[in-house]
């Protein structure tokens, strides 16, 4: 499997820069999704302090590749994909962006123009999305007579609630970044020339954090958004006595007693 489809960089400051490099439009064919997976599972096995997910800078995505949704690839004698390859292709969607989702340290989708269908699905696996003033983000499949399948109808709901979401999944329209701001589809938005470096300094600043006690929160956050609240508080006890047991506790605890607040260093 090829990595010049998605390429992975890690530097020296902590963070992985995880870039789609899959021709003019990012589209997130099964082989990208396959080796998307791969890297996740590489930086969750040897996890960074912190991961930025970036595309092109006009198509930071455009979703899943459309030509596989036909069941031949000759226009002429149009077939849609049976159902044995639909499995396939939301298989490889939910595998890949779930693996993304769990990294075990902060992710940032860094999105400088358009992140549609599987493209937004894909900043959505993020912890956090930033955009340039010119993205635009979308779930446009209704268009094409279909449904998200990577997590758009589910993700999306949870983010900005279920009326948004169905207002973005029902018409297909494409949100500038300004409104995906006003809805919380997305966190910061800046000029475009801007974009890299309010990213890079994001991701750095979350890199120089307590690693540990990061994955221990996300992981309780994420956790406690898939079940009752009853069962989420539960959760949180559990992790509220492993983050203990973590050396970035012993050194935020005795850095506070001695230095004061907000003083320490966990690297
Ligand atoms: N899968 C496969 N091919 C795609 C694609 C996708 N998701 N999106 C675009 N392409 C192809 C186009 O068919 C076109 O192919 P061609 O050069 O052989 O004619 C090429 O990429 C460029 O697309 P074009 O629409 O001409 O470029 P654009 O810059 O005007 O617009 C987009 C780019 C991404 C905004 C637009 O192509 C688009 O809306 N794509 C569909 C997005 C979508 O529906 N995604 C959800 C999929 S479920």
């Amino acid at each position: 499997m090829s990595d010049e489809l998605v390429q992975l960089e890690r530097r020296s400051d902590g963070v992985a820069v995880v870039t789609l490099a899959n021709g003019k439009v990012n589209a997130l064919s099964t082989q990208v999704l396959g080796r998307l997976h791969e890297v996740a599972v590489d930086l969750t096995d040897d996890p960074p302090g912190a991961v930025i997910v970036t595309g092109g800078p006009r198509l930071f995505a455009a979703g899943a590749d459309i030509s596989q949704f036909a069941a031949d690839p000759d226009p002429s004698t149009f077939e849609i994909a049976p159902a044995t390859r639909v499995r396939e292709l939301g298989g490889a969607f939910l595998t890949a962006l779930n693996a993304i989702a769990a990294i075990p340290r902060p992710t940032i989708a860094s999105v400088s123009g358009f992140a549609l269908g599987g493209g937004c699905e894909l900043a959505l696996a993020c912890d956090f999305r930033i955009a340039s003033e010119r993205a635009k983000f979308g779930q446009p499949e209704i268009l094409l007579g279909i449904i998200p399948g990577g997590g758009g109808t589910q993700r999306l709901a949870r983010l900005v609630g279920p009326a948004r979401a169905k207002d973005l999944v029902f018409s297909g329209r494409q949100v500038g970044a300004a409104d995906a701001l006003a809805m919380g589809l997305v966190d910061r938005v800046v000029a475009p020339d801007e974009l890299d470096a309010a990213t890079d300094a994001w991701a750095a600043e979350l890199a120089a954090g307590p690693s540990e006690a990061l994955a221990i929160a996300k992981a309780a956050i994420d956790g406690g958004l898939s079940t009752t609240l009853e069962a989420g508080l539960e959760l949180e006890q559990h992790h509220f006595v492993e983050v203990f047991g973590t050396d970035d506790a012993r050194i935020g605890v005795a850095s506070f007693l001695e230095h004061g607040p907000g003083k320490a260093s966990f690297h």
